[in-house]
């Protein structure tokens, strides 16, 4: 499938946009904007993270779909910092200092970890953004509780996560990737990544002040855990990632990419307005 690169800038005014834009409930909004202040850095990390190895790559493919890759995270970043000026102007006035503090600690990361490591980080991570980006993709519930203004930006992410799913796990395959440090690199980082996220929302809780409001967590957490259970439907493509044979490919997605590449970007898209002319450029 042919990767695309997209220029798409968003410009969502935030006065138009309620606090709680996530079916209007404070946990569940808190927990994405907690995943949009840490995109920004941490896509940087995995554009790093593949660029460090792509001299291993031979294919002409691959050389193009690693270009698109680089290109569609470094908009992801844009948006999403954008996104987060967002959420300053909701109230959220630690969102510098998240974004900060997670540069932070992936610096020592990047010093602690060999360059093939950081890249199994990386493709733990876009096994991570896959699975939710296949998951929203798939629940009409969860995007239809999105805040109309909001939902193009987080929907357009997904898609792109989705076309660019497998290409850092090529690169670390090219580059000579084994399965015991992939697999050992993905427990290491759902420890961190858990660990991070629970730090960052716990933070915007505090500021929503619903960090003592513990049937508003309750509410939240069956959502997302028990019914309808969003995260837990991820948990069978969460573990099949320790297969030695596992491809993200395996999981056949190219059909609902075609249906969300039209929903999105086709003449009647709900996206193109968003576009910068001459913006679609396959690579
Ligand atoms: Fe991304
Ligand atoms: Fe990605």
């Amino acid at each position: 499938m042919q990767i695309s690169r997209r220029d798409v800038q968003f410009r969502i005014d935030p006065t138009r946009v309620p606090r709680d834009w996530a079916n209007g409930d404070p946990y569940e909004t808190t927990f994405m904007n907690a995943l949009s202040t840490l995109f920004p850095e941490g896509e940087k990390f995995f554009v790093e993270s593949v660029k460090q190895q792509k001299h291993h790559v031979t294919d002409p493919a691959l050389e193009r779909d690693v270009a698109a890759f680089i290109g569609q995270e470094a908009m992801h970043g844009r948006e999403h910092r954008a996104f987060n000026d967002l959420l300053l102007a909701h109230g959220f006035r630690e969102t510098p200092r998240v974004e900060a503090n997670l540069k932070w600690f992936l610096k020592r990361v990047r010093r602690r970890l060999s360059p093939m490591s950081q890249l199994a980080v990386t493709c733990a991570l876009e096994h991570f953004t896959a699975m939710l980006a296949e998951g929203l993709l798939r629940d009409p519930r969860a995007r239809q509780e999105m805040h109309p203004d909001v939902a193009p930006l987080w929907l357009w992410h997904a898609l792109e996560e989705s076309e660019h799913k497998s290409v850092a796990f090529d690169v670390y395959r090219a580059a000579g990737g084994g399965f015991l440090r992939r697999a050992w690199m993905m427990l290491v980082t759902t420890f961190f990544f858990f660990l991070v996220q629970s730090i960052v929302h716990t933070r915007m809780m505090a500021t929503r002040k619903i960090l003592w409001k513990p049937w508003t967590w309750a509410r939240g957490i069956t959502r997302m855990w028990i019914y309808p259970g969003f995260f837990t439907k991820l948990i069978p493509a969460y573990f099949s990632y320790f297969r030695p044979s596992f491809h993200p490919s395996d999981r056949d997605t190219e059909q609902l990419i075609a249906t969300w590449q039209l929903t999105l970007f086709g003449s009647s898209g709900i996206a193109p307005q968003q576009m910068a002319a001459e913006a679609i450029r396959d690579s």
